[in-house]
């Protein structure tokens, strides 16, 4: 039988990455995996037991990591994050965690905590995942890569509508704040930094609508 393929999509937050890549991994009946909900998920964690005033305190969190265990179930065909056996779900898109999930997600020893789950649930093929490292770090084998853009104007709004609609009380100007702190952290880290893997196919989609992106990157899958 044809092994079925690894599809890497990375790229900024707020370009549809997660929503796109689950409705293209239904078209090709493979899983999905959204590899930000697993650094949202650590920083629930992190959170809920070592903020202390305004920081959180990563060596503790390091320390921790065993102490971690995050899954993906399916509920009613939806994959729902569990964090030591409770669904945190609703949690992980909260803006507290918007707001420190970068500094944890360029810590090395959460990286590499993270790759290990990552490289496991995708060892068998058959799987898009999305990120900002896949194509350079995780899957650097992946069949097909693309790197997903927008303006930042345009993201910002994009999240704000997001927000709104699941009753999240959230700021137009907070927001693009926040995202435009993101790609900077996310970008400059020195560990797997967001960039676009040198054999990726880079798609804008600041003018596309998710049904034109989805369409324009099926396109490119033979
Ligand atoms: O895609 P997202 O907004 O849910 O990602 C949350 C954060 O996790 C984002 O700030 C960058 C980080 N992240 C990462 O460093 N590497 C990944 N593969 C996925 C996400």
């Amino acid at each position: 039988m044809k092994k079925k393929p690894l599809i890497a999509i990375d790229g900024f937050s707020s370009t549809g990455k997660s929503s796109i890549s689950k409705i293209i991994a239904q078209k090709l009946g493979v899983i999905h995996m959204d590899t930000g909900a697993l650094y949202r998920g650590i920083t629930v964690y992190a959170l809920q037991h070592f903020l202390e005033g305004n920081t959180i305190n990563i060596p503790q969190l390091i320390h921790h990591l065993s102490d971690i265990k995050l899954e993906f179930k399916s509920i009613k065909g939806h994959l729902s994050l569990f964090l030591n056996d409770t669904n945190i779900d609703p949690e992980i898109r909260a803006p507290k965690v918007a707001e420190y999930v970068s500094e944890v997600a360029k810590q090395p020893e959460i990286r590499n905590f993270l790759l290990c789950i990552q490289r496991q649930i995708a060892k068998n093929g058959g799987i898009v995942m999305d990120g900002r490292d896949i194509g350079t770090v995780v899957l650097p084998q992946a069949d097909y890569k693309f790197f997903l853009t927008a303006s930042p104007q345009e993201r910002a709004l994009r999240r704000y509508k997001e927000l709104k609609e699941n009753g999240i009380e959230a700021d137009l100007e907070e927001v693009k704040r926040n995202l435009l702190m993101r790609d900077k952290i996310d970008s400059e880290r020195p560990i797997s930094p967001l960039k676009q893997a040198p054999d990726a196919i880079l798609i804008d989609n600041t003018h596309l609508d998710k049904k034109q992106t989805i369409a324009l990157i099926l396109s490119y899958l033979k």
